[in-house]
């Protein structure tokens, strides 16, 4: 996601924390960041650009067509290193967060910062996408009447053109939409987003192989390189964008509550 994205997930998780992750979330956010999550939630796309090694742990692409997600095929780095994706960055830093209170090596303010980011991404349908196309990123489509890649699109446009149209140009007012949603449309469904297996603190090949089918189903379907994306795409695509940014959002909460529980 672009800042939109990720602010507006940010915003829905701090909204759901316990107070014991709420206070632990305060205690770990640099003080430039006045207690809100959302306005640090896109540092991690910032040093992406000189902290190279981090580069590859924004996505988990996987072979063309195939459709599915697999941790050992695909959460590999261009070396071929195993883990170093989104999912494995978000169990890695799930991890680290889990030595909180403790003596501990790791800079918690930035475990905080990259997991807050990443579990936003890892719902960004492309970025679970295929390599072959860098999660559509070297698809060429125009939206509306702009050049853009398709990546780009699901990235921001969609939430923009949703922003401009639907919520007076005011992210509030969106984030406040999809909360209605989470406690109305979709109030049935949310325990089984929050619910792991067994004891893990948090899933994140369950929220990548989603992410996949959502790629296949919805994102790259009917926008083939050259194509002409406007109403019939975008508002059939935004269900989906808002769902994506909810999951994100309850998700984190979920795993920021059971890490600081
Ligand atoms: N680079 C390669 N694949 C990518 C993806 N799915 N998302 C963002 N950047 C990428
Ligand atoms: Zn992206
Ligand atoms: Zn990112």
């Amino acid at each position: 996601w672009g800042e939109d994205g990720h602010a507006i997930a940010c915003s829905i998780a701090q909204s759901r924390l316990s107070d014991t992750a709420a206070e632990a979330v305060k205690q770990l956010l640099p003080s430039y960041a006045n207690n809100d999550l959302a306005s640090v939630c896109s540092w991690a796309d910032r040093v992406r650009f000189y902290l190279h090694w981090t580069a590859p742990l924004h996505f988990a692409d996987s072979p063309d067509g195939l459709c599915n997600y697999q941790y050992n095929r695909d959460c590999i780095d261009q070396n071929g290193e195993k883990g170093r994706c989104v999912v494995g960055a978000i169990n890695n830093y799930t991890t680290q967060l889990l030595d909180y209170g403790k003596d501990t090596q790791y800079n918690l303010t930035q475990a905080l910062l990259f997991l807050s980011h990443f579990m936003g991404d890892v719902h960004q349908p492309l970025h679970v996408g295929f390599t072959s196309d860098k999660g559509a990123n070297l698809i060429n489509v125009h939206w509306y009447t702009r050049k853009q890649n398709l990546h780009h699109v699901w990235d921001q446009s969609i939430i923009e053109t949703a922003e401009e149209r639907f919520y007076e140009s005011n992210r509030d007012n969106f984030v406040s939409a999809i909360q209605e949603n989470i406690t109305k449309t979709w109030a049935d469904e949310v325990d089984k987003w929050e619910a792991c297996s067994s004891d893990e603190t948090t899933c994140p090949n369950i929220y990548a192989s989603e992410g996949i089918k959502a790629a296949c189903q919805w994102a790259y379907k009917d926008a083939p390189e050259g194509s002409v994306l406007e109403d019939d795409y975008f508002l059939s695509r935004l269900p989906i964008v808002n769902l994506r940014l909810a999951q994100a959002g309850v998700r984190l909460a979920a795993t920021l509550n059971r890490i600081f529980q």
